[in-house]
């Protein structure tokens, strides 16, 4: 057991936060496999204030609790506002992740984002002001630094924890990375002692051992399964019960990916309606046959000729007769003895 100010969560694994992925329907799917707390896509505080209606959409949300709501801008005044607001309308609401690590040039532009890594003190400032404004715990999301020349976590970090910030997630790449390259553990080695909050670390975790990996190197309390956990739920799963238990736990089969898959599936056509819900999912079930032999020629499939709930549900199940009992092998990377077919 761990605490997010007042909050008590119970498991390592957090659900990042992942604009147009983490909607309420992925989020509730993933909720079962392990996770111990969720968080929304970023959520503009300026659209909250402004009252619009398009953006007060994103705070919908399903079972999951622990669920934090993320917003971005820039102005603290505005991002008050956003989170009383949010908490008007859906009082529910566990806690506020505020974005400090979005790399998207519309984002920055207007000063929010990663942009707010140049200005260690503007991140204070706008936590202090959300803390005075709003009596749940609010966290904070930041990358490294801008770039390799200004990496400044530890500078922002001691900015929003004495503006009174109750966790702090980590992605371990600077903003000129993106999402590209392998993340910067060594940088933060051993950080989570140097903090007085939970240290949530982030960057290419597609395994257990990425898990692993990334905690013991930092010491932080929990990790943030973002991409790896698109098309294999069950990473959570194997992440979470070894952090209970020590035990590993093999990889599904593809069998069960289907399965899981099917229930993704009805869940975010029930959430978004057959033309979104069709357009999220040509991007989520392909990769749910990753790292099995033949399944490229599924997922070609897939994105060729799935244009409907049943034509996708015939592909899924062609993958499963053919090699349903296989186990997925590995998650994005190619099966050592694999030559052609498979990657
Ligand atoms: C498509 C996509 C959308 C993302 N959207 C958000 C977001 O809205 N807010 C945020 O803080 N991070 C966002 N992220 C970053 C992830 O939460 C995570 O920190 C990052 O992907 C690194 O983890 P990974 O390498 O394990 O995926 C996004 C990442 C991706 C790939």
């Amino acid at each position: 057991m761990w605490r997010i100010g007042d909050l008590e969560i119970d498991g390592g694994v957090v659900l990042g936060p992942m604009s147009g992925f983490t909607f309420a329907s992925y989020r509730d799917f993933m909720k079962p496999f392990g996770v111990a707390v969720s968080v929304s896509e970023m959520v503009s505080g300026m659209g909250l204030v402004y009252g619009q209606d398009r953006t007060a959409r994103y705070l919908e949300f399903g079972q999951e609790r622990p669920m934090g709501i993320q917003l971005f801008g820039s102005k603290p005044d505005a991002m008050a506002e956003a989170a009383v607001k949010a908490l008007e309308a859906r009082p529910t609401i566990d806690f506020f992740d505020f974005n400090m690590g979005c790399p998207v040039p519309k984002v920055i532009r207007n000063g929010a984002g990663s942009a707010l890594m140049k200005d260690p003190a503007a991140c204070g400032r706008i936590i202090r002001s959300m803390k005075s404004a709003v009596d749940v715990p609010i966290t904070v999301k930041m990358r490294l630094g801008w770039d390799s020349e200004s990496i400044n976590f530890r500078e922002v970090i001691d900015e929003v924890v004495s503006a009174g910030a109750d966790a702090i997630t980590i992605h371990a790449r600077t903003k000129e990375e993106r999402y590209t390259g392998t993340p910067h553990y060594d940088l933060i080695e051993g950080l989570q002692s140097e903090l007085s909050v939970p240290l949530i670390v982030s960057g290419n975790i597609y395994s257990l051992d990425d898990a692993i990996n990334a905690m013991d190197i930092t010491g932080a309390t929990a990790v943030m399964v973002a991409r790896g956990g698109i098309g294999n739920p069950f990473l959570v799963t194997q992440i979470d019960r070894y952090l209970r238990t020590g035990e590993v736990l093999p990889n599904p089969t593809v069998s069960q990916q289907v399965e899981w898959c099917l229930e993704l599936m009805d869940m975010v056509l029930e959430e978004k309606g057959e033309v979104m819900g069709m357009s999220k999912l040509r991007s989520i079930v392909p990769k749910f046959v990753a790292g099995c032999w033949n399944c490229r020629e599924y997922r070609r499939d897939i994105a060729r000729h799935a244009s409907d709930r049943e034509s996708m549900v015939r592909i899924l199940m062609q993958a499963e007769a053919e090699m349903g009992d296989k186990r997925i092998y590995s998650y994005g990377k190619p099966a050592p003895d694999c030559d052609f077919g498979c990657e």
